[in-house]
């Protein structure tokens, strides 16, 4: 019988990444469940395995270079491999560059969501390497391609992502190993409840209804990791809006810069 695979997922206690979890076990893979709340980590081993699963819960904060060695360590000791690395832990502290704090909300979102990605990528490389397989998918945002006002800084890491994943992506194609970007519009989940620094910033309630569920993003990663392509933007009529940003970058700055003036006009 051919070994069960193992897929690694980061930002595993919440949202995105909960959901991931839940349907790669679904899919016969064994978890490896990787964020900073070791309760919430523990809670969705136990409903994983009661719905059959296998699943590994291993606190972990990716800033930290020391902790993602233990849990690259501590995943190949347990299971001996990795073929899918869902890089998705990431957060947004959205507000006017000059109202965000320097270490909290700057730093933060530099060290997680780009350096985290680097650091866990690293990490899992070499035996990915070895192996002489893998995929690597690294959650960005369409704010990894569209600069919009009042998410400099979350643009500036997923920008920075997004260019992390083209090179790796080059470098490690001749190990047989595959880096996909993906680039999400809205999503439900809780990243809105920390993200948004300034209230006027928030999306209005009607535009919510474009945000995919938490369920509808893991099967967009279930299917990137089985058919993996250099990358995606969900939902896919989003596209169109990328791609205008980039040929018509005066018609996006009118656009842009005029919501900007009515996000500040509100009280
Ligand atoms: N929701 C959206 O609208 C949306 C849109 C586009 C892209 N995204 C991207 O999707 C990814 C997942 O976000 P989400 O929407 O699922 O948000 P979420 O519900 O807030 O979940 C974020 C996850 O990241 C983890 N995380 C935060 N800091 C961490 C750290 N230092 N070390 C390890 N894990 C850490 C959190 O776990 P702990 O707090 O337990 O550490 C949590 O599991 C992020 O990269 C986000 O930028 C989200």
């Amino acid at each position: 019988m051919t070994q069960q695979p193992v897929a690694v997922i980061t930002g595993a206690s919440a949202g995105i990444g909960a959901a991931a979890a839940r349907r790669f076990a679904r899919g016969g893979y064994r978890v490896a469940l990787a964020a900073r709340r070791a309760e919430r980590l523990q809670a969705l081993a136990q409903a994983i395995a009661q719905e059959g699963g296998q699943a590994l819960p291993l606190p972990t904060d990716v800033r930290r270079p020391d902790q993602v060695q233990a849990l690259a360590h501590a995943v190949l000791e347990t299971w001996g491999r990795v073929d899918v690395l869902v890089n998705n832990a990431g957060l947004g502290r959205l507000a006017e560059l000059t109202a965000l704090d320097p270490e909290a909300d700057i730093r933060l979102q530099v060290e997680v969501n780009l350096l985290g990605a680097m650091w866990v990528a690293r990490a899992f490389l070499p035996a990915m390497q070895r192996q002489r397989r893998g995929v690597i998918i690294n959650v960005a945002s369409v704010a990894g391609w569209v600069g919009l006002p009042f998410y400099t800084v979350y643009a500036a890491t997923k920008f920075g992502l997004r260019g992390f994943t083209e090179a790796l992506r080059r470098e490690v194609a001749d190990h047989g190993i595959r880096v996909v970007g993906w680039y999400p519009g809205p999503v439900r989940t809780e990243f809105g409840q920390h993200a948004f620094r300034d209230e006027r910033v928030r999306p209005p309630k009607r535009g919510r209804g474009v945000a995919l569920s938490a369920e509808q993003a893991a099967e967009v990663l279930w299917r990137l990791a089985h058919h993996p392509r250099r990358g995606r933007v969900s939902p896919w009529w989003m596209s169109p809006l990328v791609w205008l940003n980039a040929h018509f970058p005066a018609l996006s700055d009118a656009v842009l810069v005029r919501w900007a003036r009515r996000v500040r006009a509100a009280s």
